[in-house]
């Protein structure tokens, strides 16, 4: 599934907004563009080829597959009734794999990336020699990830081919429980930014039996989507888990060397971790609202906060004659320029706000006769 016309638009203005906000409202904060296909020993390095599993049974009639955690393994298939009927759980790994070059054996095997986080690692430290960066400072990046989701429902909300927006921020040790309460702070502020209300969002803390055995501490922002509350972000306290991981899988030595204080440390990180897709579809519920008429029909109105409407503006001239649609136009272009821009002359003027009401455009603008008297 894919997103098309209008939808293409909101997901690339949250994009670009986040963009905004996590690199040029920040002078420590770089962007990466890393690649999807990265060296196998990344995986391993990362604990994704051992670890990054869901435990799946399979019914042996009718051979559907299920999360072994999210279903009674005593009670009948729900797909064809059979009882007693799944077999032992099994680890299945949710990274897709291809091969590189032409020959296909275990030794070409590759991985489409799960997450956009590792390409940061890896390139840590062509960035801190060529940026003259100095801790703390963030890479961030945006970019597909791909999961082998058994369960994919709910429109966008889990798919197997998705994007993300992460950041890793790397920190002095010591020092990350300060930039943890940071960040949390700076990514609620985020959502309430983009008009999202707040009532709609809330924290849910990572208890023992879900956080990573190396993290520190660990937060989801959670927004009330229409089937309840879900996972939008993650906001985590990684320690320097990973980086020792990938100097150790490496060879490479991934400290940091402190000029001003001669100390050298591996960086801990804090890591914030958002669905980029997942995040069109918290936007979309949070716009959606369906409008009870007087005559007892219903319609639906999206409200968009400007920073993300697919359709900033839309000029709407009263009539077509008497010049009004060329000043109109004349309008329309000039506004191009900055502004997503909409144009549209034709039908009841009602009919048309009424279209932009519906695709949650926050400014419509009519000209008409009054418009020729003013602007002469
Ligand atoms: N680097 C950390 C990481 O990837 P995660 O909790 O697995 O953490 C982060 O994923 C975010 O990515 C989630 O909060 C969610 O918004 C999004 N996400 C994860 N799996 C997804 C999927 N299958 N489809 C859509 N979005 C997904």
């Amino acid at each position: 599934m894919g997103l098309w016309s209008t939808w293409v638009e909101l997901k690339n203005n949250i994009r670009d907004f986040w963009w905004k906000e996590m690199t040029q409202m920040h002078d420590n904060i770089v962007g990466l563009d890393a690649s999807i296909l990265m060296h196998p020993k990344v995986w391993e390095a990362s604990g994704h080829i051992s670890n990054f599993t869901d435990p799946m049974v399979d019914c042996k009639v009718c051979k559907s597959r299920f999360r072994s955690d999210q279903i009674d393994l005593s009670a009948p298939c729900q797909n064809c009734g059979s009882k007693d009927s799944f077999t032992e759980p099994r680890n299945f790994n949710l990274m897709f794999s291809t091969h590189m070059g032409s020959v296909q054996d275990s030794s070409s095997v590759v991985y489409l990336r799960p997450e956009t986080a590792q390409g940061i690692y890896a390139d840590f430290k062509n960035v801190v020699q060529s940026s003259r960066v100095k801790i703390p400072f963030g890479i961030a990046q945006v970019g597909k990830s791909f999961r082998n989701e058994i369960t994919t429902k709910n429109f966008i909300f889990r798919s197997c081919e998705f994007e993300q927006m992460e950041m890793q921020y790397f920190v002095k040790p010591g020092e990350d429980e300060t930039w943890f309460d940071f960040w949390k702070e700076q990514r609620m502020a985020f959502y309430h930014k983009m008009g999202i209300n707040p009532e709609s969002l809330r924290w849910h803390k990572h208890g023992d039996d879900e956080l990573a055995f190396y993290a520190k501490d660990a937060y989801d922002i959670q927004f009330l989507f229409p089937m309840g509350w879900q996972e939008l972000e993650g906001v985590h306290n990684r320690t320097n888990y990973d980086l020792t991981q990938h100097q150790t899988f490496s060879g490479k030595d991934l400290s940091y060397l402190d000029q001003e204080t001669n100390e050298r440390y591996v960086p801990y990180v804090v890591e914030t971790s958002a669905g980029l897709t997942r995040n069109v579809l918290m936007a979309l519920s949070d716009a959606y609202e369906e409008e009870k008429l007087p005559d007892g029909d219903t319609r639906t109105v999206l409200h968009f906060h400007p920073k993300i409407a697919p359709i900033t503006v839309a000029v709407l001239p009263l009539v077509k004659k008497d010049g009004i649609s060329e000043k109109a136009q004349k309008l329309e272009k000039e506004l191009r320029e900055d502004f997503a821009t909409f144009y549209d002359q034709s039908g009841a003027i009602g009919r048309r706000y009424r279209r932009m009401d519906e695709i949650g455009t926050p400014y419509c603008v009519t000209l008409d006769y009054q418009t020729l008297t003013d602007t002469q």
